[in-house]
């Protein structure tokens, strides 16, 4: 019989990103970033919003380590913004902006809550960009200085790191389709910013080893599993390609296999530049890999040719409010598939979660059952990947409060607490206090109904 409880010591957490809680962009000589940048440029924000105030996590990050203490969280995934450490990106180092975070960590160990940093969850300064930014070299040495210094201030405490946060994001949909800071549409760019990423996040492997002892160091990336629509030879080799630009593309580099070879001749002339040393970086052993589930995309191929394929439409019945297929068992292949096929050491579920149109009640409580049925689901599937002997090691709900959700601004909601943007009070939705109950007891409980 499958056991209800996790591994003794598993961690129970919430994530969340720099950008997208903040707020305070002008404070302490915070320096300009490529999303405060893009927040500007009209149309790109559904809501015309901009990441001030967000949920003004700079002022109310004792309010949130208050609501991870109520859910009995023993974790949490945060990220630092590099335009508060080193405001134009490779000049001088502003300790003021490190205040923040070494007060947030003190905060978080005096709360028995074990801190996990993402080092670059999106927020680039934009002096960088303005010289290129990613797609350039000198942008990789400037992450790996600005690694150095904020691993230096923080390493004695901080053991958890994640150099990157979801590089197809930061390179594809950021580059090629335009969705996101700094809203280029340039595939070859994207590939190369793919490409420099991946080797900053190599080089910043060693660096953070050397500031900090006994660490723990990881990359996040994104997963969208790839079904075929139909068992037809188009649909099955669209599936494939598919598979091979979104996952493979960034998961082979890191575990030593190189970039997947059908993918990259399918490039043609796009191909990154690559150094000669640059493959062996990426591929520095790594303590951890951070993984990112939300869905799956089912593809479709009806009459085959590049310019033909179209993503086959995901369920309509089955969605949270972003048209996100609800779909558990993707995690299940996904996790499995990595487990058997990979030998990373330790693998955390580093984000997973649902967005719905909340509202507050009358009584003031937040009644959210789709979003805790979600969770339920998917703590139910990673129970049976783990009896299955793959080593996860923890679970980071998206997210601990409703934020600043990149182009969809506050519009989408995807808290455990519920975040009312004119107060910035924080209220635990129904999800949030199940989810506690969970974390506290360590294994699944039955939601109330
Ligand atoms: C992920 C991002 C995170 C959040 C969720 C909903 O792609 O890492 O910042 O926006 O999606």
């Amino acid at each position: 019989m499958i056991s209800d409880h996790f591994p003794k010591g598993f961690y129970w957490g919430t994530a969340t990103a720099s950008f997208q809680i903040e707020g305070a962009i002008q404070e302490d000589g915070r320096g300009e970033s490529i999303w405060d940048r893009f927040c500007a440029t009209p149309g790109k924000i559904k809501t015309g919003e901009t990441g001030e105030p967000a949920s003004d996590s700079y002022h109310h990050y004792m309010d949130d380590i208050a609501l991870m203490r109520a859910m009995k969280n023993n974790a949490y995934r945060f990220s630092v913004a590099w335009p508060r450490v080193i405001p134009d990106g490779d000049g001088k180092i502003n300790p003021r902006g490190l205040d923040y975070y070494d007060r947030m960590v003190d905060s978080l160990l005096k709360g028995e809550i074990t801190p996990f940093i993402t080092l670059y969850h999106w927020d680039l300064p934009q002096a960088l960009q303005d010289k290129g930014g990613w797609a350039t070299r000198p942008t990789v040495d400037a992450y790996v200085r600005y690694v150095d210094a904020t691993v230096n201030r923080l390493g004695d405490r901080v053991k958890h790191w994640m150099t990157h946060n979801e590089p197809w994001c930061v390179s594809i949909l950021s580059h090629q389709l335009g969705e996101h800071a700094p809203g280029l549409h340039d595939r070859k760019v994207a590939l190369q910013v793919a490409h420099n990423l991946l080797v900053s996040h190599g080089l910043a492997v060693p660096v953070i080893r050397q500031q900090c002892s006994s660490a723990q160091v990881g990359i996040v990336l994104n997963f969208t599993p790839a079904y075929p629509a139909t068992d037809s030879a188009a649909d099955q080799s669209l599936t494939r390609q598919e598979h091979a630009r979104f996952n493979l593309w960034f998961l082979d580099p890191i575990a030593g296999l190189g970039y997947p070879q059908d993918a990259w001749d399918s490039y043609g002339d796009d191909v990154p530049k690559i150094e000669p040393e640059d493959m062996k970086i990426i591929a520095d052993p790594l303590d951890f890999l951070g993984v990112n589930y939300y869905t799956r995309h089912v593809y479709h191929d009806p009459a085959g040719g590049e310019g033909s394929r179209v993503l086959n439409e995901r369920s309509k019945v089955n969605v949270s409010d972003r048209d996100w297929e609800i779909y558990p068992q993707a995690m299940y292949d996904l996790l499995i598939w990595l487990g058997l096929g990979y030998n990373f050491k330790n693998i955390y579920l580093t984000e997973n979660g649902a967005s719905y149109r909340d509202v507050l009640s009358p009584n003031g409580e937040v009644h959210d059952p789709k979003r805790t049925d979600f969770i339920h689901q998917h703590l139910t599937t990673l129970l049976k990947v783990i009896e299955a002997g793959v080593p996860v090691c923890g679970y980071f709900c998206w997210s601990l409060m409703d934020n600043f959700e990149w182009a969809f601004g506050t519009s989408s909601r995807f808290g455990l607490a519920f975040t009312d943007f004119k107060t910035q009070k924080r209220i635990l939705k129904d999800s949030g206090k199940w989810f506690g109950k969970v974390a506290r007891a360590n294994r699944i409980m039955e939601p109330e109904k």
